[in-house]
């Protein structure tokens, strides 16, 4: 048996293992295209910030971003692992209480929550409100005044800073949907607001620059430019920053691609420098809360599929098309994401041919990966994607009624079907045939 990568092996017969565990036995059991999530490695990507937050000297806390991969079995490991959750939707709220997640350890998060998932939220007793706008604020203000409830509130603050990623996921720039304007006061007049409700208890700040960052210089500025606001309004109005979420993005590899700043090395030179600042405003240190969702479950995900057709063009292209795509898998489409595949029933042949791998949608803009070395490939090969386990199964659909597949989770060679393969009856829970007077 070899050793592959991140707890994944090739055994004798030459197939990919996952936690001492056969895809190709997986892929004969639960169907194709599965997501396989490898446990140990979400608890060891928790552990990891765990770790890389033990030196800072205050609280602090890792809250994962659920909209990366939910599950009610998801939210019960991350309970298990003793973090805390963000939600973003009633939808999230409502399978973490399934799950039986407590909720003081929920955070909510959104930037049009309605007054129903407030309330829910309220119901259920949750941690944290970040609150991302003059709506919500005053939402939140007549509903806790209404049932005389304190909830507890970060003001999302945008920081207006550009970080180095794809347009789609960069969220603190000045020109963004998400959170309160620092330089137009608009932040300063939620604090204000937040402060002075009787029902809300402001308990610091949030702030998230986006998505797939690597480097840790954008949060930095980020940090900076908040922390000039809050040493005025400390002054100004004796505002407290008693916790400062500094929000996710943690990069991750999809592709190996030679050597990148671990998350641990990024949130450590972070924490270092956040220190370092609060020093220079002479100002006490918050609690410091990060939000990864990628960055923990990412590497744990790996998808197989089964491959059907081909289409050989000489000189031009040779697809291979997979029974799954961008419905199970809409990033390559979306934001031009690449990802590392192999064959996981043939894990020792070598590559003979360029392949691109297209997905089965209707669409020519279905494809997962182009020019990917392969060996010669035949109909009912396997091929496993990896590092699917971010924002993948989050983001399918059911376009052209694909079905939504089956996530397996393993762990020390067992497996347990923690979703199961859609089928097109459970379609049929939300159709009804056409009434007479339509007819
Ligand atoms: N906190 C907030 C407020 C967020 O908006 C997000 C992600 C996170 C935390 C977690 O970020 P992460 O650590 O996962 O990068 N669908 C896109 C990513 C969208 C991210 C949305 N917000 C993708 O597939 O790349």
């Amino acid at each position: 048996m070899s050793k592959f990568r991140d707890g994944r092996t090739v055994n004798d017969k030459g197939h990919l293992e996952i936690a001492g565990l056969d895809t190709i036995d997986l892929a004969n059991k639960y169907g194709t295209p599965l997501f396989i999530y490898n446990i140990s490695t979400v608890r060891e990507n928790i552990k990891m910030f765990k770790d890389a937050l033990k030196n800072y000297p205050k609280n602090s806390e890792v809250s994962y971003a659920s909209k990366a991969f939910s599950s009610v079995a998801m939210y019960q490991i991350i309970e298990q692992e003793d973090i805390s959750i963000d939600v973003v939707s009633g939808g999230e709220l409502y399978i973490a209480k399934q799950a039986g997640f407590p909720g003081e350890r929920i955070n909510f998060h959104g930037n049009n929550k309605s007054r129903s998932e407030l309330i829910d939220a309220l119901d259920y007793g949750i941690g944290h409100f970040i609150v991302d706008n003059f709506h919500e604020l005053d939402m939140l203000k007549a509903l806790t005044a209404e049932r005389k409830q304190t909830a507890k509130v970060l003001i999302r603050v945008t920081p207006g800073v550009d970080a180095d990623t794809h347009k789609y996921i960069l969220t603190g720039n000045v020109d963004s949907k998400f959170g309160f304007d620092l330089e137009s006061g608009q932040a300063e007049d939620a604090v204000r607001m937040a402060q002075e409700a009787e029902y809300l208890q402001l308990d610091g700040l949030h702030m998230h620059i986006g998505s797939q960052i690597f480097e840790s210089d954008s949060y930095i500025l980020a940090m900076t430019q908040i922390l000039k606001y809050v040493k005025e309004w400390h002054t100004q109005f004796g505002f407290n920053l008693s916790i400062f979420n500094i929000g996710g993005g943690f990069g991750i590899q999809h592709i190996p691609n030679g050597e990148v700043t671990s998350s641990k090395n990024q949130l450590e030179e972070i924490g270092q420098s956040l220190i370092a600042l609060f020093e220079e405003y002479d100002l006490p240190y918050p609690e410091l809360w990060i939000e990864p969702g990628r960055s923990i479950v990412g590497e744990a995900g790996t998808t197989i599929y089964d491959v059907g057709s081909q289409k050989v063009l000489p000189d031009v292209r040779h697809y291979i098309s997979v029974d799954g795509g961008m419905a199970d898998n809409i990033r390559p489409a979306f934001y031009d994401a690449e990802y590392d595949a192999k064959l996981a029933n043939r894990m020792n042949d070598k590559p003979v041919n360029t392949v691109s791998i297209a997905g089965k949608a209707c669409e020519s803009g279905d494809m997962l990966i182009w020019d990917l070395p392969l060996p010669e490939i035949k109909a009912d090969d396997k091929l496993a994607v990896f590092n699917t386990g971010d924002y993948s199964f989050a983001m399918a659909s059911n376009y052209n009624r694909l079905t939504k597949p089956a996530v397996v989770f393993v762990e020390d060679g067992k497996d347990f079907l923690a979703i199961r393969r859609e089928t097109p009856e459970d379609f049929m829970r939300f159709e009804n045939n056409l009434p007479e007077d339509f007819r």
